[in-house]
C-alpha cells in the first residue's frame, strides 16, 4: 500500500443503491486487504443533510452486509476516517465552486470520478466538473446504461470526450469483471475438446440467464425508466453473448466482440417476451400505469459461418424464483444418445458442470455422468477472488483499460437496440408473478 501516489475517489450517487451495495463494499475489501494508498480519500457526494457521523453509521451497515472481507471494528474505523460525505446539489452548477475548494485541499495525484448516478445526469455533471479546477487529470468512470439510446449515447460520448479527454473515460460493465464471466474464454481457448466443438456443427444453441430474486428496491426512479431491456440486456447480456460467441479466440477480445454484436441479426417480433412482476406498477417511485418490462427474454441469432442457426436464447428478470446468472451450452446428440451440457455458473455459485453420456456403471446402458467444479465453494478461491467493482476501481487506479468496455462496443449495441425498440412496440407485457421464473420459459421460444 505503501509507495503508492496519494489515490481519491469521488462518487456521485453516494447515497445511491450501487454506492451502498457495490461501491463502497468493493473500496473497504480493498482497503482492508492493502490495495489503496494509505492516505487513500474517498469523497460520497449526496443531496440528503446527513452529518459525517450519520452517513458513516449507514454505510457501515450495509458494508457489513456486503464486505467479501471480515469486517472487524477496527477496521470499520480506519476505513470511515477516510469517508467524507460531500452534501451537493451536483444538478446546481453554482455548487461546484465549493467542492472545488474541498479539492484544494484534498491534493490527490490519482484521482477517479464515478458517476454513479442515471446517464440523464451525466452532462450536468460534466458541465459542472469543467469548472472545478483543483483535481488534477480526473479517471471518470461511468456506470452503464452509457445513454438511453445511439443518439443520445453518442452526443454523450462526444460531450465526455471534450472535456476529459478521450483516455480518462473508463466506461463500466461490471459483468466484465466477474470471475467467471472472464473464465468463459480460458474455458473454450485452453481446451482443445471445447476449442473444436465450439460452432455450429457441434452445438445446438446457447442459453444465457441473468435472474435475480430482488426487485426494483429503492431505485424505481431509474428503472420504471429503462426497464429490463436498457438495465440489463443492452449490456451485460449483450457483453456475455458476445464473449461466448466469439470468432477468433486468439484475435483481440474487444475487436473480436464487435464483430459480434455487429453481426447480430435483425429479429422478429416473436422472438421477444416481455414481462412486469405483480405488484411492480405499486413499487415506490413507479409510475401506477407502467407499462415497464421487468423480465426480457429473446431469441438471437449470429450471422455467420460458426454460428448458422444456431439461436442464443437470452433471458434476465427482476422478483424470480432463484438468483441465477449462468451460460449453458448444449451440445447436439449423438444418434441414440442424449445432448452433452456444458454450463458456466456465474452467480451465485461460480464453477462449471459437465453433463455427459457413459456406460451404466455395471450394465449394458447409457447414464449420463454429472460433473462439477464449484470455485467459490473453495474457501481459499472465495477469499482470493476480488469481487467485479473491486477489479474495476483498482483497474482504473491503475490505469488498466483492459477490464473497460469501448465506446465501439457501446454504439454497436445501442445500433442493434434501435431495432430491438422497434419491435418492442407491437410485444404485449406480460404480468408474472413474483417468485416464478416469468411468463415463458426458454422452450416457448424455440
Ligand atoms: C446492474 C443493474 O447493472 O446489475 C441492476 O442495474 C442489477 O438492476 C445488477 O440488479 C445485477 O448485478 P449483480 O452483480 O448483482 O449480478
Amino acid at each position: 500500500m505503501s509507495g503508492k501516489t496519494k489515490e481519491t475517489i469521488t462518487i456521485f450517487g453516494g447515497t445511491g443503491d450501487l454506492s451502498y451495495r457495490k461501491l463502497l463494499p468493493a473500496l473497504f475489501n480493498l482497503y482492508v486487504n492493502q490495495e489503496l494508498s494509505e492516505d487513500v480519500q474517498i469523497v460520497a457526494i449526496g443531496r440528503r443533510d446527513y452529518s459525517q457521523e450519520a452517513y458513516g453509521k449507514i454505510i457501515q451497515s450495509w458494508i457489513e452486509t456486503y464486505a467479501r472481507v471480515h469486517v472487524s471494528d477496527e477496521c470499520m474505523a480506519s476505513f470511515l476516517e477516510h469517508v467524507h460525505y460531500f452534501q451537493m446539489d451536483f444538478t446546481d452548477l453554482s455548487q461546484y465552486a465549493l467542492l472545488d475548494d474541498y479539492y484544494a485541499s484534498m491534493q490527490g495525484s490519482n484521482n477517479i470520478v464515478y458517476l454513479a448516478v442515471a446517464p440523464s445526469f451525466f452532462d450536468v455533471i460534466q458541465t459542472g466538473m469543467r469548472t472545478v479546477k483543483h483535481l488534477s487529470k480526473p479517471k471518470i468512470i461511468l456506470e452503464k446504461p452509457f445513454g438511453e439510446n445511439l443518439e443520445q449515447a453518442r452526443l454523450l460520448n462526444r460531450h465526455l470526450e471534450e472535456c476529459f479527454g478521450k483516455e480518462n473515460i473508463y466506461r463500466i460493465d461490471h459483468y466484465l469483471g466477474k470471475e467467471m464471466v472472464r473464465n468463459i474464454l480460458t474455458i473454450r481457448k485452453g481446451n482443445l475438446l471445447l476449442r473444436n466443438a465450439w460452432d455450429c456443427k457441434s452445438i445446438e444453441r446457447v442459453e444465457i440467464s441473468c435472474l435475480e430474486e430482488v426487485g426494483v428496491e429503492t431505485r424505481g426512479n431509474y428503472y420504471d425508466h429503462v426497464g429490463a431491456m436498457k438495465d440489463m440486456v443492452q449490456n451485460h447480456l449483450l457483453q456475455i453473448l458476445s464473449i461466448v460467441a466469439l470468432e477468433d479466440v486468439d484475435g483481440v477480445v474487444k475487436q473480436e466482440q464487435l464483430k459480434i454484436l455487429q453481426a447480430l441479426k435483425k429479429m422478429d417480433v416473436d422472438s421477444i417476451v416481455l414481462g412486469q412482476y405483480e405488484g411492480y406498477r405499486e413499487e415506490e417511485k413507479v409510475a401506477v400505469d407502467s407499462n415497464t418490462e421487468t423480465f426480457v427474454a429473446m431469441k438471437l441469432f449470429v450471422e455467420n459461418e460458426r454460428w448458422k442457426d444456431v439461436p442464443f436464447l437470452i433471458r434476465t428478470g427482476k422478483k424470480m424464483s432463484k438468483r441465477e446468472i449462468e451460460v449453458r451450452i448444449l451440445f447436439k446428440a449423438v444418434d441414440g444418445y442424449e445432448a452433452d451440457v456444458l454450463v458456466i455458473k456465474i452467480q451465485p455459485v461460480e464453477g462449471i458442470y459437465l453433463e455427459f453420456n457413459i456406460k451404466t456403471p455395471g450394465g449394458d446402458g447409457v447414464s449420463r455422468a454429472k460433473m462439477e467444479f464449484c470455485q467459490n465453494c473453495n474457501l481459499v478461491y472465495r477469499m482470493n477472488t476480488p469481487e467485479a467493482y473491486e477489479r474495476m476501481l483498482l483497474a482504473c487506479f491503475e490505469e488498466d483499460r483492459a477490464w473497460f468496455t469501448d465506446w465501439e462496443l457501446i454504439e454497436a449495441s445501442w445500433l442493434y437496440m434501435l431495432d430491438v425498440e422497434k419491435k418492442l412496440r407491437d410485444v404485449k407485457v406480460l404480468t408474472y408473478p413474483v417468485g416464478t421464473d416469468g411468463p415463458c420459459s426458454f422452450f416457448d421460444l424455440l
